[in-house]
């Protein structure tokens, strides 16, 4: 069972402020993205990573790649992404080769994932799970709202969901190969992750534990975050 993970990293970051596109922000003098392929090909179980680069800068990731040490025993491959996150997965789904059929999908947005976390993931879906989710409690209450036209407008509240039965979902996701293209084949609509999809199929998707250190990174003070974890990491 060889497993492969594709890493959409074609997002501008908007929410992050001005600046080069999300995955190419450094974190401590390294780029989320250097950080991002490391978590994944530190997993022995990983041999293949096919990185999904903002279109105008594939060239950029490749010589990145190229520079940064990353382990011998893993493949990397690059291709330009789409203007969706779900249609860069494609885009990088469309690059993998026949013999895998474990795959994961990773956000270079969350370059701190430890290997714990990712050999977990791909032991349940070697286990016989199609899909699997690595997922946090959630700390804050949350509420379901009828959203306003104007923001900052006040928003009615439709309903609070009993918070113990929430969770927060993370990457990696991990798939069984079949199951994921088909949901790519088959799913459309707006979907924020891939499980998403196998779940609109139908499909059974189960939930691992997930850690605290593969938070995304999505505005500004998340970078101050992931910064202080790298340093303490270094200690
Ligand atoms: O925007 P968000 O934080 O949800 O993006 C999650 C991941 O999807 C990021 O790693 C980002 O680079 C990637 N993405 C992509 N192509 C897009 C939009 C987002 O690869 N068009």
């Amino acid at each position: 069972a060889r497993t492969a993970v594709v890493i959409p990293a074609a997002g501008r970051g908007v929410r992050l402020g001005p600046g080069a596109p999300k995955a190419l922000r450094t974190l401590n003098g390294t780029p989320m993205l250097i950080h991002a392929v490391r978590a994944m090909a530190a997993s022995r179980a990983v041999s293949l990573v096919i990185v999904v680069a903002p279109p105008d800068g594939t060239a950029e990731v490749k010589s990145l790649l190229d520079v940064h040490a990353l382990p011998e025993r893993t493949d990397f491959v690059v291709v330009p992404g789409g203007d969706t996150r779900q249609e860069s997965v494609r885009l990088g789904l469309d690059a993998l080769p026949p013999d895998y059929d474990v795959v994961l999908v990773h956000d270079a947005a969350r370059p701190l994932v430890p290997v714990d976390t990712v050999d977990a993931v791909i032991e349940a879906v070697r286990d016989g799970a199609p899909a699997v989710v690595p997922a946090l409690p959630l700390a804050d209450t949350v509420k379901e709202v009828e959203p306003a036209d104007r923001p900052g407008d006040p928003e009615p509240v439709l309903a609070t969901p009993e918070r113990a039965r929430l969770r927060a979902v993370q990457t990696p996701q991990g798939f069984d190969r079949a199951t994921l293209l088909r949901a790519h084949d088959t799913v459309t609509g707006d979907i924020t992750d891939d499980a998403g999809m196998v779940e609109r199929m139908g499909e059974r998707v189960v939930v691992v534990p997930g850690h605290e250190e593969a938070f995304k990174v999505t505005r500004p003070l998340d970078l101050v975050l992931a910064e202080a974890v790298l340093a303490r990491r270094r200690l």
